[in-house]
């Protein structure tokens, strides 16, 4: 049985073909409306969750398959002391299919082990976030129609910004991808990704605090939120949560078809005045994640 818990669940081959079937899906969507019929989704989101939640939700239900679960540990048995992997093996007699989201890193994996059916990982602590990775990646191969060759910044929390981590080993597959890390000290890229994932496949990256210093260069710009709740304390997090703001004018020695990326919810990191700009793509980016998450549920559930 195959789970999604990290990107590299997955061969450069096989995201290929979920990005071409999103693509017929979005063409296409009626051929598609009945696929999961009597199949059930289980979304069991022990952390907050807006898009992430909804669109599996939505992506099922848009199969003809139906969706259960809970949006906070609080309603769930969590709360009185269930393990994971307990509520796992019940919630696997429910659905065919467990989207989950955990505050500790790991436990998606811990319950793919017990599962009886197919677990994707929907965020896991400051770890990793592969089905956010494919909706990114979905929407740099329809915006910019490649996914190789791009000089692709990344900027605000690198350190706590899960989707940071699966989206640089995701991008790392492919040829003639450049990083510029943006983020202030205290933010970097954990040591293990660089390590890891860049050092280990060569690629070229460079390091900075200055948001406009690479500018010109970029054919994406992904901005992420201060992970407020990963902080130990307040004071850090107060200092650091308006270390960029994106604006206008910042953006104004940037290339004409740079693409800004946003896995959201944004805070202040992008202020509302680029959001007409053309290169903004950060709400075009939330859509694609519905079909990509489409495509997903076909592979796991083995739907033809
Ligand atoms: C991200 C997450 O949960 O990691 N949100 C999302 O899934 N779209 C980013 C964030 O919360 O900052």
């Amino acid at each position: 049985m195959k789970h999604l818990i990290d990107i590299k669940d997955l061969s450069v081959e096989e995201i290929d073909n979920l990005i071409e079937v999103a693509k017929d899906i979005i063409a296409n969507p009626e051929n598609y409306s009945h696929k999961c019929d009597g199949k059930i989704l289980a979304t069991l989101f022990f952390e907050p969750s807006t898009r992430t939640r909804l669109s599996h939700e939505s992506a099922m239900l848009s199969l003809g398959g139906q969706v259960l679960g809970f949006s906070e540990a609080a309603s769930s048995s969590a709360s009185k002391g269930e393990t994971v992997s307990d509520t796992i093996r019940m919630v696997g007699c429910y659905s065919d299919i467990i989207a989950m989201r955990h505050p500790k890193e790991g436990a998606p994996y811990v319950a793919s082990i017990k599962s009886t059916v197919p677990i994707i990982n929907a965020g896991d602590g400051g770890h990793n976030h592969p089905t956010q990775t494919l909706t990114d990646l979905l929407t740099i191969k329809c915006e910019k129609g490649r996914l190789d060759n791009l000089t692709i910044g990344l900027c605000g929390d690198l350190k706590f910004g899960r989707t940071v981590h699966s989206l640089i080993t995701a991008m790392s597959r492919y040829s003639n991808i450049k990083f510029v890390l943006i983020s202030p000290d205290e933010l970097k890229l954990p040591e293990y990704v660089k390590r890891d994932v860049l050092e280990k496949n060569n690629i070229e990256y460079c390091e900075t605090k200055d948001i406009e210093e690479y500018m010109d260069k970029l054919d994406i710009l992904y901005m992420t939120r201060v992970q407020k709740e990963r902080f130990f304390n307040e004071e850090d997090y107060i200092r650091l949560k308006d270390y960029y703001i994106l604006n206008k004018d910042k953006l104004r020695r940037a290339k004409e078809d740079l693409c800004v990326l946003h896995p959201l919810p944004r805070v202040n990191e992008i202020s509302t005045d680029v959001d007409d700009d053309p290169r903004a793509c950060y709400f075009k980016q939330a859509n694609y994640g519905k079909y990509i998450r489409m495509a997903l549920i076909l592979k796991l559930l083995e739907v033809k």
